[in-house]
């Protein structure tokens, strides 16, 4: 027996999702009583969902593909034309795979490594100063070791610049006018600064060590044998190095919760792994980052009574699966111990995509994201010691990314 989807009214509600973000999803799901339902956005049907049964679901490689899924815009900005987000099947796999080589045991550890030397170095920095913006400070920061653990070269002098462009590139995800702008020109700039190198790389210039982002991508062969061309070798550098950089609205979003749950900040004081892993995964599980993720319908299939067309836009709720009351007990509380005995799959935390890493699109770099937060956090709440001025750390939920306001101000930063 067929069912209808709950449907919203309308001709478009593409700026229904403007205006709620992270909550577009959740607030007609709870209205609709369902974790499915039907609307139109950007001027085309779409079906959303949210929950562990509907990631399962998005996530069957033979229900659903990724070829035509993200808007042009989005391309233009935030991901880049021709990447591994774009493929499907075999293609997928092999490229997928070549990401995957990168995220062994020696790279987690290398990442950690230079993560912990570059926060050294910028509290150091940070004590000549009188006052410091954590959201500035940790895209220059995770710029450095971006670059650093990709084998990019990076001069003192173009520290700014860089980690501006990857910055500018992430603030357009969901941006229009402006920011859109400023996202496409920043991905134009970043695309041939890293072009270059690729090509610097083939021509034996420059040497980045063979177990690189730059490295790998350059003498990566595709499944005809081919390497890659330059523009898209770039993307995919870029799609190392942008992320890392990305990580600083997690990093900001941590000063946050390090700043207002001081109980929680306590347990973090031996620097104990499980402590600094479990507050991490509840930083990434409680604030908004990245709201759904979009598939299209490879073929008509049925699915618990609901008809889904070949080419139907679909829409996963990330956001709304980590705070689904279903799967979490009081979703709206920040409690890191709900990570202790917990029965995690590949479907019900999802902050970055869920389901399979080689065969699926889940997150390629949820890994080396860990190491840095717990890295990043253990100086927050261990290595050093500041002063907190007045400022406001509301953040909205109709921001995507968003980012608490003040971006986090610390005064009289000194290490520990
Ligand atoms: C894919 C989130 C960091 C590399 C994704 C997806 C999400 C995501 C939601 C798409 C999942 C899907 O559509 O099914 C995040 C968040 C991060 C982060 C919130 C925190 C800053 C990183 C880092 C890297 C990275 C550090 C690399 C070093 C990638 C790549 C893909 C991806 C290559 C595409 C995978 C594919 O299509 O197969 N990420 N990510 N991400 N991420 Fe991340």
């Amino acid at each position: 027996e067929t069912r209808s989807f709950p449907r919203e009214e309308g001709l478009d509600n593409t700026l229904n999702v403007l205006k709620e973000g992270y909550l577009y999803i959740t607030n007609r799901a709870i209205g609709f009583q369902s974790n499915l339902f039907e609307t139109r956005l950007l001027g085309e049907k779409a079906i959303c969902m949210r929950g562990e049964e509907a990631a399962q679901l998005f996530y069957d490689n033979k229900k659903f593909v990724r070829e035509g899924a993200a808007p042009k815009r989005v391309l233009k900005t935030l991901f880049g034309e021709n990447g591994v987000q774009t493929l499907d099947g075999e293609e997928h796999h092999h490229r997928k795979a070549m990401f995957m080589s990168l995220m062994s045991r020696e790279g987690l550890q290398k990442i950690r490594e230079i993560t912990s030397k570059h926060w050294g170095l910028a509290v150091g920095r940070w004590e000549t100063k009188k006052e410091i913006e954590i959201y500035e400070e940790s895209q220059e920061l995770l710029c450095r070791i971006a670059c650093e653990w990709a084998g990019v070269p990076l001069a003192i002098d173009e520290v700014k610049e860089k980690s501006e462009w990857l910055g500018a590139m992430i603030e357009a995800t969901a941006a229009i006018g402006v920011a859109h702008m400023k996202g496409k020109r920043a991905r134009s700039k970043a695309e041939k600064w890293i072009t270059g190198l690729v090509e610097e790389v083939r021509e034996g210039k420059i040497h980045p060590a063979e177990d690189t982002a730059l490295y790998t991508f350059s003498w990566h062969r595709d499944l005809t044998g081919e390497l890659l061309d330059p523009e898209t070798a770039s993307v995919e550098v870029l799609n190392i190095i942008r992320p890392i950089v990305a990580v600083s609205i997690y990093v900001t979003f941590t000063a946050l919760a390090v700043i207002q749950q001081p109980e929680e900040r306590e347990k973090l004081a031996s620097g104990d792994e499980t402590y600094l892993q479990n507050f991490v995964q509840e930083v990434r599980r409680f604030y908004p980052f990245f709201p759904f993720s979009g598939a299209r319908v490879k073929e008509d299939f049925t699915w618990q009574g609901y008809e889904f067309k070949k080419g139907e836009l679909t829409l996963l709720d990330l956001y709304g699966t980590n705070h689904h009351p279903d799967l979490w007990d009081q979703p709206e509380q920040f409690r890191p111990d709900r990570f202790k005995d917990w029965r995690g799959t590949p479907f019900n935390f999802i902050p970055q995509g869920g389901g399979d890493y080689d065969t699926g699109h889940r997150c390629a770099g949820e890994f080396i994201t860990i190491e840095i937060m717990k890295e990043s956090l253990d100086y927050l709440a261990n290595k050093m010691s500041y002063e907190i001025p007045e400022q406001d750390f509301s953040y909205s939920f109709n921001d995507i990314p968003s980012l608490p306001h003040s971006n986090i101000v610390l005064k009289n930063v000194r290490s520990k």
